[in-house]
């Protein structure tokens, strides 16, 4: 190919007229006007209009054959758009460039779904075709986004003396707790590399190695249940830091943020974010990661409820239950048929029933007021705050139950009541979470964080007689709702980690097998450090305004972890398995 582009499709305006230019691109669009031929020419930089006129016999033939998504080089000169034609939505309006030769680079198929945004076509499509749905303007600025993102995130840590150091793909398992994705060896038959589900081991090790600070923008791997807001394989932005404690770490964190809102969305935002413990965000939104761009908290009327004749309510205070509900303002205009919808979506998520009470002009309008006396109705009434016309949604079930459970009917009723705003970026900390969880399958504590999450101090006398009350040094960020990121204060002393271990009954001889090598590490001068992991597609996504993580990501997996474009995981050759000494044993 002899030509060269002169400009962009994005870049031509008025006062290019009278050039002679060459512009390549992608057919966006044909139009023929009475013998005239428009194209409209498209890159990533934008559309340019381009003019086919027939006295030129021979580029009009051309011009004729063009169809959408072909490749094309146009040269010709830039002329002024004749008056009233000029188009403002468009950057390149002015102008357009009248052919006097083209010459077609590639023809192409019909695309199975139109290259414009807003299109009605099914995301298994999308993501079948993905260069062309990557081709269509939304997308592309969600992966420009993207980039800027990633130039935000080094630039910071650079200027703030962060290493930036790449830590290996093919790795020993790790302690996240989700499931890893294993390569098995083919020199070492039988032995496997895990993915990193995280770098942690490595970055920990760093710390010994002395870097100070570390940081990497890296991809990680988790085999779990996948959702909008979970992949497979995902990029974290991976910190960590030497001699600090968990002040310092958010301290570096609320930098970033602000800069990251500041470059890439011209917002100015507050430091510090405000801290909510992980007991308080349980209580007050029934989530760890609350989202408080909206109100609908919790009330809790057990105390009141107890004197109710109310059966439901008195069996599960009996059970040390608890009775907690959301008032709906206006929400008394409920259908019964919305009511039922709402009770089905709490059951999804185990409660048992869903108690509605409408508030009417003196009092309750509902045919549970007779479960009430008088007295306890109107103190019900006041602890909500509710008023004439108010909807009071109420939960009885045990504790845990009961706040996760509205804490996901907050959220539904705040989507369903338009109750979030636009454009509000709300961040906060959750701080203060338990060390520990009991998992009911193992009858065992494990570990909330990972192994390595330090214990408070002032908890430490719990950690023999009630180590489900011991908090960790572990902190989460949250935006707009979404866990965003979330990290530790590491322990760095032996004894220390050997108490961790026997509480989560992890056997020394299996801390030797697992971790071993970074437990050796610590024995040469660890000092003392904490990190944090920033989910850096989920911070894409939310500043991309999108829903879903695959709207950020170039090249997705669907929730059933499948690449529809190139059709992997697939078979591999009967000789690639008998090399790696692998026999599939059915499935
Ligand atoms: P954690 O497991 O909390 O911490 O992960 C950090 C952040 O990564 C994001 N994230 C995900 N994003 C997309 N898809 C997934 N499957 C997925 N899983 C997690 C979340 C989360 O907040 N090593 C520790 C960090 C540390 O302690 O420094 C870790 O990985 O936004």
């Amino acid at each position: 190919m002899q030509r060269k582009r002169t400009h962009t499709c994005g870049e031509l305006r008025k006062e290019h007229e009278g050039q002679s230019v060459t512009l390549m691109g992608w057919v966006d669009r044909r139009r023929d006007h009475g013998g005239v031929i428009f194209i409209d020419l498209r890159d990533r930089y934008g559309k340019t209009q381009i003019v086919f006129n027939p006295e030129n016999k021979a580029v009009y033939q051309i011009g004729k054959t063009l169809r959408g998504e072909f490749v094309i080089a146009v040269s010709g000169r830039v002329a002024i758009r004749p008056a009233g034609m000029a188009n403002e939505t468009l950057a390149t309006g002015e102008i357009e460039v009248i052919a006097d030769d083209c010459e077609v680079l590639n023809a192409a198929k019909t695309p199975p779904f139109e290259i414009i945004d807003n299109i009605e076509v099914s995301e298994e499509l999308r993501l079948k075709y993905r260069y062309l749905d990557l081709r269509r303007p939304t997308m592309q600025n969600n992966l420009l986004l993207r980039h800027r993102l990633y130039q935000v995130v080094r630039r910071y840590f650079d200027e703030n003396q962060f290493v930036e150091i790449e830590t290996p793909m093919l790795m020993k398992s790790t302690p996240e707790g989700a499931r890893d994705y294993l390569v098995p060896s083919r020199i070492h038959k039988g032995k496997f590399y895990a993915l990193p589900q995280s770098p942690q081991t490595y970055k920990q090790i760093l710390m010994v190695a002395g870097f100070d600070r570390y940081f990497q923008i890296v991809k990680c791997f988790r085999d779990e249940d996948l959702r909008a807001d979970r992949q497979p394989e995902f990029t974290q932005i991976d910190v960590e830091m030497s001699f600090v404690d968990a002040d310092d770490v958010l301290g570096m964190v609320e930098g970033l943020m602000q800069r990251v809102m500041k470059e890439i969305k011209g917002v100015e935002i507050e430091t510090p974010f405000p801290r909510l413990s992980y007991a308080e965000a349980m209580e007050k939104y029934g989530s760890d990661k609350p989202d408080l761009r909206f109100g609908l908290p919790l009330v809790d009327i057990s105390e009141i409820a107890k004197g109710a004749e109310f059966r439901v309510f008195r069996e599960v205070l009996e059970n040390n239950g608890t009775v907690k509900g959301i008032r709906v303002p206006g929400g008394s205009a409920y259908s019964r048929k919305r009511i039922d919808e709402l009770t089905e979506f709490v059951k999804e998520f185990g409660a048992r029933g869903l108690v509605a009470i409408k508030i009417g002009e003196s009092d309750w309008d509902s045919g549970l007021a007779k479960f009430f006396d008088e007295s306890t109705r109107r103190n019900i009434t006041q602890t909500f705050g509710a008023e004439s016309g108010d909807l009071l949604l109420i939960v009885a079930d045990e504790r845990e139950r009961t706040n996760t459970v509205l804490g996901n009917l907050r959220n539904r009723l705040a989507r369903d009541e338009n109750l979030i705003p636009d454009g509000e970026y709300n961040l906060l900390w959750v701080v203060d979470f338990p060390l520990l969880e009991y998992d009911e399958e193992e009858h065992r504590y494990v570990a909330r964080h990972h192994p390595f999450t330090s214990p408070m101090e002032e908890d430490l006398h719990l950690m023999d007689t009630a180590p489900e009350k011991v908090r960790a040094k572990a902190y989460d960020l949250v935006l707009n709702g979404y866990e965003i990121a979330g990290g530790s204060i590491r322990i760095h002393k032996r004894d220390l980690q050997n108490k961790m271990f026997s509480l989560l009954k992890i056997s020394p001889e299996e801390a030797e097998k697992k971790f071993g090598f970074l437990l050796e590490a610590f024995e040469y001068g660890a000092p003392p450090h904490g990190g944090i992991a920033f989910g850096f597609d989920r911070l894409a996504m939310i500043l991309a305004g999108r829903q879903s993580i695959r709207d950020v990501i170039a090249f997705p997996k669907t929730n059933s972890a499948l690449s529809l474009m190139d059709g992997a995981p697939s078979e591999v050759d009967a000789r690639q398995l008998r090399e790696l000494g692998i026999k599939i044993i059915g499935t």
